[in-house]
């Protein structure tokens, strides 16, 4: 097992990688890397939700202020979002005309990573070390 600080930022890197390559063969319709990639991304990232967990109790996240609800409530945003691509990802798979919905539902969840990701890094850089 990694220390919270080095096993989050590997994780938090490797689900950002992994996202990338789903998108990327998403574009490219390779359906058998895609849906390999999407179970390995929710993997990667509930490892990292519990990295960031143990990493938190490292800190008094409330000495960040206003920036700590904001992320909490866009952390959990983004987790529940990776069910849109999922539902219609199934349904793209069962009529190509969902495609586009798909896409923009993908963009959406891959959007609310990297801002969640963004606001937990202020708010760490905000927070005071215990
Ligand atoms: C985080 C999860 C996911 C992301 C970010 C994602 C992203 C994408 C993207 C960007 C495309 C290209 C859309 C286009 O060409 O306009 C795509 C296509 C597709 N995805 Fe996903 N996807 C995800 C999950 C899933 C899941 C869970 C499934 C199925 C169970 C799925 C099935 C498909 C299918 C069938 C296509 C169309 C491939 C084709 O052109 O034939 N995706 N996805």
């Amino acid at each position: 097992m990694l220390a919270p600080f080095e096993g989050f930022v590997a994780f938090l890197s490797l689900t950002v990688v992994l996202l990338v390559a789903v998108v990327v063969t998403g574009f490219t319709a390779r359906l058998r890397a895609h849906l390999t990639l999407v179970a390995c991304t929710v993997i990667s990232l509930g490892v990292t939700i519990w990295y960031a967990e143990q990493l938190g109790k490292q800190y008094n996240l409330a000495a960040a202020g206003v920036i700590m609800p904001v992320h909490l409530a866009l952390a959990k945003i983004a987790t529940l979002s990776y069910l849109a691509p999922l539902a219609s990802g199934f349904a793209t798979l069962r009529n190509r005309g969902r495609k586009k919905l798909h896409l923009r539902l993908a963009l959406t969840t891959v959007a609310l990573t990297v801002l969640a990701a963004g606001t937990g890094a202020w708010m760490l850089a905000a927070a005071e070390p215990r």
